[in-house]
């Protein structure tokens, strides 16, 4: 992958990626900055070269139209307050007014694009479009990791028009993922939780290469549980994906891989913060209750296997964690986690969010800011946000 550092930045006008998705509350109030701070050290490495730093980013899903709701105005103000500096706001991502500013920019100072998912082109990959984005630097930096799986016009397209390079964020998100992907010592574990199943049979597939024992549970752990033939009762359970949970669990007998599931769990009536719950063995969970997190018995098995093993990827909390009286087994994963000596990698919002909240942020060797990149690139899929830093 190309860097920043090897190329000369000054006086350049430097057109930045970065994911600035961060999640909002209803009145606009950044909840979570992790990943504007995270983008800091490029930044300022950027602006004390002496270049001008030009910033794309996205923000939500507002469908190719422009919508107050999703504009990077708050997110501008924020980082000019990390960065004790003011960042200009531009009114649009394109167009004559913001390469005028642009052009008028001087070394060091640094101008906010407005989202560019307010055009249908960006996520059509549209040439016209990433022609009018190139316009407005010199040089492109991608800095988005989280937004690397995407093949959009400012993470990818844009690559066609500028020289590419890669900012320290996604070169450091790239060579941590890599480095656990290729560490040499056993056992390597990953801990895939939450409730998108599908998303994950591929990575599981894959890790199955790569890795000596899985952890699943969540919405996995009770999909593969069904296709052991347990009765799972009201959980999150899917159906059509069986038959694949079927094979993929033949397929780690057969590379004598660990595929390591709850024994207990914590079961309610419904998901709210008073429903009623218990914990049960696995084979006796009644026909009108759901899994709601691992039971007691889980958590000191999962964090045994987790005290043995020397790399582990984790993605996707183990329970219904949003809900306090659920969130036991999530919270007990982060703390193996942070107890082990163990190279650890956390990627996903919700597996991050509780690090964060135990305040075990320290104890763990990477956590990724990227939740679907992360998993793709575990994956093993070409990841177009690196590519077009390496083309
Ligand atoms: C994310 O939050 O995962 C990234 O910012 C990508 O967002 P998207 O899923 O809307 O493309």
């Amino acid at each position: 992958m190309r860097s920043i550092r090897d190329v000369e930045l000054k006086n350049k006008r430097v057109l930045m990626r970065v994911d600035f998705n961060v999640p909002m509350d209803e009145n606009s109030i950044i909840i979570d900055d992790t990943r504007i701070s995270a983008a800091i050290p490029t930044i300022e490495y950027i602006l004390g070269q002496g270049a001008s730093l030009i910033l794309m980013s996205h923000l939500g899903r507002p469908n190719g139209k422009a919508d107050a709701k999703y504009s990077l105005k708050e997110v501008a103000l924020h980082l000019g307050g990390l960065l004790n500096k003011k960042v200009l706001m531009a009114g649009d991502c394109i167009g004559p007014e913001v390469q005028e500013m642009s052009r008028q920019l001087l070394s060091g100072e640094v101008l906010m694009l407005e989202n560019v998912r307010f055009y249908p082109g960006e996520e059509k990959n549209d040439p016209e479009f990433s022609q009018q984005l190139a316009l407005l630097g010199d040089i492109f930096v991608n800095d988005a990791f989280g937004t690397a799986h995407r093949a959009h016009s400012s993470t990818a397209g844009i690559a066609v028009y500028l020289p590419a390079y890669a900012g320290f964020l996604l070169e450091n998100e790239v060579n941590m993922l890599r480095k656990v992907l290729e560490y040499p010592e056993c056992p390597r574990m990953a801990i895939l939780g939450g409730a998108k199943v599908k998303d994950k049979l591929g990575l599981i597939r894959n890790l199955l290469d790569k890795l000596d024992v899985l952890l699943v549970a969540g919405g996995i752990g009770s999909t593969f549980l069904a296709a052991r033939g347990m009765k799972v009762g009201k959980s999150i359970c899917e159906m059509d994906l069986l038959q694949e949970c079927r094979n993929l669990l033949e397929l780690a007998d057969k590379k004598h891989k660990h595929i390591l599931m709850p024994v207990d769990v914590v079961i309610a009536n419904e998901l709210s913060a008073d429903a009623t719950s218990m914990i049960v063995d696995i084979d006796a969970i009644p026909d009108d209750m759901m899994i709601v997190d691992i039971g007691p018995k889980t958590i000191k098995g999962f964090s045994m296997a987790i005290s043995r093993a020397h790399t582990i990827i984790w993605n996707g909390p183990v329970g219904v964690y949003e809900y306090q009286q659920f969130a036991v087994g999530t919270e007990a994963i982060a703390r193996a986690l942070a107890a082990s000596s163990a190279v650890t990698v956390v990627g996903g919002g919700d597996s991050a969010a509780t690090v964060y909240k135990l305040g075990l942020e320290k104890e763990i060797t990477h956590i990724s800011t990227g939740g679907g990149a992360t998993l793709e690139f575990l994956e093993g899929i070409e990841l177009p946000g690196v590519k077009s830093c390496e083309i």
